[in-house]
């Protein structure tokens, strides 16, 4: 059998398959799909919190749901804002306003101390049985929600 005729597909399937790796994760539909789930999954850790601290309290499941929102923040919120994302539908159309492009810095801000008052909550977690000090901490966390959805994402 002719080996440069065997060879040639397999070698355009490869290279397809290289253009395929290097272009998915630019698209902006991928990247404002993967950042509305990585909210969803922040927003239903952050409920998990809420319902333990006014219902029935396990210290375990703050610090797990406190981990997963730190883990989130630091993972995803930065390289999911990439330019040319500004616009767009992902699982819906983006609620993200320009400001968070132009004000990069500030958004990457807002983003570190999301993740950090999470980690810090689930230390406290971790340290107190004083639910007092856990609502505290949690306030904080919810409060750099609302400190960047006032700014860079669109009202309903
Ligand atoms: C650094 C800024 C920032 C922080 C901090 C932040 N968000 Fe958001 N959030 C956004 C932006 C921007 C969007 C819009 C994303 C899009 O549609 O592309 C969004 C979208 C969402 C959505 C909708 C997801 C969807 O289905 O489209 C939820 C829910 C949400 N955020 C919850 C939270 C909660 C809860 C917190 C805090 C525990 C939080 N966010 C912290 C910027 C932030």
């Amino acid at each position: 059998m002719n080996k440069r005729l065997t060879t040639l597909p397999l070698l355009l399937a490869v290279l397809a398959g290289t253009v395929m790796a290097q272009q998915a994760p630019t698209k902006p539909e991928a990247l404002i799909k993967a950042r509305q789930s990585a909210f969803q999954v922040v927003a239903w850790n952050s409920g998990r919190i809420k319902a333990n601290i006014d219902g029935q309290y396990n210290k375990d499941d703050v610090i797990k749901a406190a981990n997963v929102i730190a883990a989130v923040a630091s993972s995803s919120v930065g390289p999911l804002f990439q330019p040319g994302t500004d616009k767009g539908k992902g699982w819906h159309d983006t609620a993200v306003l320009p400001d968070a492009f132009a004000d990069s810095y500030r958004f990457g801000q807002l983003s570190n101390a999301l993740g950090t008052e999470a980690a810090e909550l689930a230390k406290v977690a971790g340290s107190t049985d004083d639910l007092a000090a856990v609502k505290a901490q949690y306030a904080k966390v919810t409060r750099t929600c609302k400190a960047c959805h006032d700014d860079y994402r669109a009202k309903d």
